[in-house]
């Protein structure tokens, strides 16, 4: 397993381009499922999820071919209906296919997905809205088995807001008979865009950035094609890079609007940041990074995949930041390596309470999920001495050229091929 090797203390100056979003493309590949035919995808990150997801559309009958950021898929033969357990243990996001299996074929046979590093993580949500849509559910061996002959329109209301329940029951519902009214649906922008791309497909789905869509069913769609919208958990995680490092980086190919909380405790850290149209400068301009107060939460609140990030900033902080998680239990596997580094953090249940520490020491370190390994590249950056970031693995599943995006702007990090 490879890790990353990083010498701190180098301060960040430059341009980094923001890669187009992970979890925008992934239910987007799930939706090319839903009318035969041919899609062109760009700005799509070379991410290993994405690797995943297109791996699944082959095995469901769809051709994919893998350009540079680009992404050619036709789904014309993707007349298998089965997503086996051994590839979506892998990526949770493989389940999205489920919705977009009913509403082409009627009828779908999907592993259930392994959990997460961090607690449970169910998909009573997702069950729920297909049984809604008149599918019949079965549990089989680990496999969910779904028919629905015909998806007929209802109205549901999800009990919590949920983005991946939100997708799959949406790409279902736009292919049920009659209107579909869903409500409590997740706002965060990776749902707007494939609400947008369905009815650039002939859906007609409307509400869409509300909470509140209502779904007129419609017997055909056309495949369409889409450009993936920037990878706002990747801009967040720069954005923290330059706040622990000092110096100042434009982080390009980016939009700003995403992130309005993000950029608030941004600048609640110290940290200056002006907006271009597509890009945002971000820039350190005090010795002293200011303590923190967080909250998570659904969007547009502070975003759950930018707590471990953030956790490693207020590590840094002079004073007591607080970070409180409420979207998962126990997403803090990260405190326990950011304090072989010297960070003081100390969990009472769902908060995190950090007592900022001048410098950060480094140590050998063990990545355990995406955000948690980036975090901890972050607190490396920052750390005086060596720091080894070990199963980078997770990293390389949704930060595109990590290492190369940070080379460039003067971080001193090189990956260390593992063995197996
Ligand atoms: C998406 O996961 C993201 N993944 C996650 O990003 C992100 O952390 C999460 O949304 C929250 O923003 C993708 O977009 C591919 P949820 P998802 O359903 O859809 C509970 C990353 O790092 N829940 O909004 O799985 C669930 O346990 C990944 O890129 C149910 O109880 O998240 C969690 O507590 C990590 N029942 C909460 O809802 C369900 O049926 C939010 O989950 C579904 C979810």
């Amino acid at each position: 397993m490879d890790s990353l090797l990083l010498h701190g203390g180098h301060p960040l100056e430059g341009e980094i381009p923001i890669s187009g979003s992970k979890n925008a493309t992934l239910p987007l590949l799930a939706a090319t499922l839903l009318a035969p035919g041919f899609y062109r995808f760009t700005n799509v990150p070379k991410l290993k999820d994405v690797r995943t997801m297109s791996n699944l559309l082959r095995i469901l009958g769809a051709k994919v071919d893998e350009l540079d950021h680009e992404l050619l898929i036709d789904t014309s033969h993707a007349s298998h209906i089965e997503a086996p357990y051994e590839l979506v243990k892998t990526m949770r996001a493989s389940f999205y296919v489920l919705g977009a299996l009913l509403g082409r074929h009627g009828e779908a046979r999907v592993s259930l997905p392994g959990g997460c590093a961090w607690g449970p993580r169910p998909v009573d949500l997702h069950l729920k809205g297909m049984e809604a849509l008149g599918a019949k559910l079965e549990l089989d061996a680990g496999y969910v088995v779904a028919s629905a002959y015909p998806l007929r329109g209802t109205t549901f209301e999800f009990a919590t807001s949920s983005v991946g329940a939100s997708a799959n029951v949406l790409m279902a519902a736009v292919r049920a008979e009659g209107t579909t009214v869903l409500k409590n649906v997740a706002l965060e922008p990776e749902v707007t865009q494939l609400a947008l791309f369905l009815n650039r497909m002939g859906a007609r789905i409307s509400g869409i950035g509300t909470r509140e869509w209502s779904i007129q069913g419609v017997a055909d769609l056309q495949p369409a094609d889409a450009v993936m919208i920037p990878d706002r958990i990747e801009t967040g995680s720069y954005i923290c890079a330059v706040g622990m490092t000092g110096g100042k980086v434009k982080l390009t190919h980016a939009d700003p609007q995403q992130l309005p909380t993000v950029l608030d405790k941004a600048r609640e850290a110290g940290l200056k940041v002006t907006l271009g149209a597509e890009s945002l400068t971000v820039e350190r301009t005090s010795d002293h990074l200011k303590p923190l107060d967080i909250t998570t939460d659904i969007y547009p609140g502070f975003p759950t995949d930018l707590q471990a990030p953030f956790m490693a900033m207020s590590a840094l902080a002079s004073g007591e930041s607080r970070i409180c998680e409420t979207i998962y239990t126990d997403r803090f596997t990260h405190v326990a390596e950011l304090a072989r580094l010297g960070a003081d953090i100390r969990v009472d249940g769902p908060t995190a309470h950090i007592h900022g520490v001048k410098e950060l020491k480094g140590a050998p370190v063990m990545s355990t999920d995406l955000r948690a390994s980036v975090c901890l590249v972050l607190a490396g950056l920052a750390a005086s001495g060596e720091t080894e970031v070990k199963r980078v693995y997770h990293l390389d599943r949704g930060y595109e050229k990590l290492e190369e995006k940070l080379t460039r702007v003067g971080a001193d990090i090189r990956r260390i091929e593992g063995d197996l």
